[in-house]
């Protein structure tokens, strides 16, 4: 039927009831949705609500910007560089920075958009379809939703009592399903267990796969994987500036592995990946490395303090913890409550992570300033009781 077109119409103008704009003449999807890869529509999301808080501790990030002198430092060279020039893949000056840093050779490095971009490049160029990827469980999320996507199979291999790593039930697995690649994050999220000393090298030595270690939160305790890059073509440690930097809005991350290797994890990210900003600020941020160190002995300190406050709040098991988060069971009161109370009440974000198998009655507690953690001691306390 037409409709009448006056601008007087009241026809034309938006009825309060009625969906307006292009979302009114949306269909179900259906016809698209049959386009997309079955796996890829079994993978849960990775997703997290923007919830704003006084103190926000539920993405494990690190709570000190960087400092008002180096951001002015960083900006200004970046306002002198021209804009509509495409940056460079990787600066040599950088890559030769973070050789020195890390403790390996520039061509054997690949810098990302965060680190996470690097997983998802290492994966896509060594997984076929269904090969498997050994992994614990619980740990990071992305691991399983990116081998879905890519279309391999995810085998997970449950952590032990206490969420300490099984490093033989994951060398037995990595064996038994001749997996290609085994993707271990140590310390773990969302753990915080650290990989015991010989783990890695065990794995290489038992297992053929490719060796994945996301060392995302390795500066705030735990060992490294780098030296056993000198032995073996077959490990990739990846390193981010997303945590002990606290850089996580810049986006950036590395990935070390024999320079044969990285060739060819190149050729499965894309062209101009990291932005010059991003390249500007990560080389800064390395000129910098002492001042920044100092902080994360500063969280680390205040993570310690704080485990031993929680050790005294009565119903809630504290498990041992490596990384810049603590890993908490409430025995008493389900973790939902817990986690509102602590939001609604006291505006404190954490992590609730109680929906994943294993985790039933857990939340995760990023390791923010001293006042913040004596708050969510002091809010717990009230909580439970204590
Ligand atoms: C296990 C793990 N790896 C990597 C990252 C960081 O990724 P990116 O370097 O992309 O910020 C995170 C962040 O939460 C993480 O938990």
């Amino acid at each position: 039927m037409s409709r009448p077109l006056s601008p007087e119409s009241s026809s034309l103008r938006p009825q309060p009831d009625e969906p307006t704009g292009p979302g009114s003449v949306l269909s179900d999807g259906v016809e698209g949705l049959a386009l997309i890869k079955p796996a890829v529509r079994a993978q849960a999301a990775y997703t997290l609500a923007a919830l704003p808080a006084q103190r926000k501790l539920n993405q494990n990030e690190s709570p000190y910007d960087l400092p008002a002198e180096l951001k002015r430092e960083i900006m200004a060279e970046v306002a002198a560089s021209p804009w509509q020039r495409y940056p460079e893949f990787a600066p040599p000056e950088l890559l030769a920075g973070l050789a020195v840093h890390y403790g390996w050779v520039a061509e054997g490095i690949l810098v990302g958009n965060g680190s996470n971009e690097l997983i998802q490049a290492t994966l896509a160029v060594a997984l076929n379809a269904r090969d498997v990827v050994v992994a614990p469980t619980p740990t990071f999320s992305l691991y399983r939703l990116l081998t879905g996507v890519l279309g391999g199979r995810y085998c997970p291999v449950r952590l032990a009592e206490d969420f300490a790593y099984d490093v033989d039930a994951i060398i037995e697995a990595a064996v038994r399903e001749r997996a290609r690649v085994v993707v271990l994050n140590s310390p773990n999220n969302p753990t915080g267990s650290p990989l015991p000393e010989d783990a890695v090298a065990r794995l290489l030595e038992e297992a053929g796969a490719l060796v994945v270690c996301d060392e995302a939160y390795q500066e705030f305790g735990g060992p490294t994987a780098v030296p056993l890059l000198a032995g073996t073509s077959r490990l990739v440690v990846l390193r981010t500036f997303s945590k002990a930097f606290g850089m996580a809005g810049l986006r950036f991350g590395l990935a070390l592995m024999h320079p044969a290797i990285a060739r060819e994890v190149a050729k499965g990210k894309l062209p101009y990946n990291v932005n010059l900003v991003t390249l500007a600020a990560a080389a800064a941020a390395l000129r910098h490395e002492p001042a920044l160190a100092g902080r994360v002995r500063e969280i680390v300190a205040t993570r310690d303090r704080f485990v031993q406050r929680m050790a005294g709040l009565p119903g809630l098991t504290v498990y041992p913890t490596a990384a810049n988060f603590v890993l908490i069971r409430c025995r008493q009161m389900p973790a939902r409550v817990v986690f509102t109370r602590l939001y609604e009440e006291h505006g404190i974000l954490v992590r609730d992570v109680s929906g994943a198998p294993d985790l039933a009655e857990c939340l995760r507690i990023s390791v923010g300033t001293p006042e913040d953690m004596e708050a969510v001691v002091a809010a717990l306390g009230q909580i439970l009781g204590g």
